[in-house]
């Protein structure tokens, strides 16, 4: 089972980024809680800044399942969401923080937000007992 973790823009800043939002880890320090909480799992963990950079990713990797954060491109980016479309697995959306209580655009339909580096521990456990 690999799964890939992927994240966009501005989401390697975590750590500098308002804590209230996104919490005080840093990327790195959240891939390694994803990694020592299932260390059976095999993992790719890509963050980029480029939107063409992620849907390179995305065409490319080989995974058996997808959680990713787009950070804005989430609410702009209609090549991403059409290179999703063409990926044939079970994907997961999340984000750190509750985009419902902010800004109007940032209000589309997602999966798992609002719950800071634990959105990403509860998307593998669901991709894990979807999968299993
Ligand atoms: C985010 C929410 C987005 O609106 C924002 O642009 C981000 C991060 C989140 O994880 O809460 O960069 O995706």
């Amino acid at each position: 089972m690999r799964i890939a973790i992927v994240n966009g823009p501005n989401l390697n800043m975590l750590g500098k980024r308002d804590i209230n939002h996104y919490g005080a880890l840093t990327l790195d320090k959240i891939n390694e809680m994803i990694d020592d909480q299932f260390h059976h799992v095999d993992f790719i963990f890509y963050q980029s800044n480029h939107e063409g950079f992620l849907i390179d990713f995305l065409q490319t990797a080989q995974f058996d399942a997808l959680i990713i954060n787009p950070g804005a491109y989430t609410h702009t980016s209609i090549a991403l969401r059409d290179a999703l479309e063409t990926i044939d697995v079970l994907k997961v959306e999340v984000h750190l923080s509750n985009i419902y209580e902010r800004e109007a655009f940032r209000q589309v339909n997602h999966s798992i937000y609002g719950k800071k580096e634990q959105s990403y521990i509860e998307a593998v456990a669901y991709i894990l007992e979807k999968l299993s």
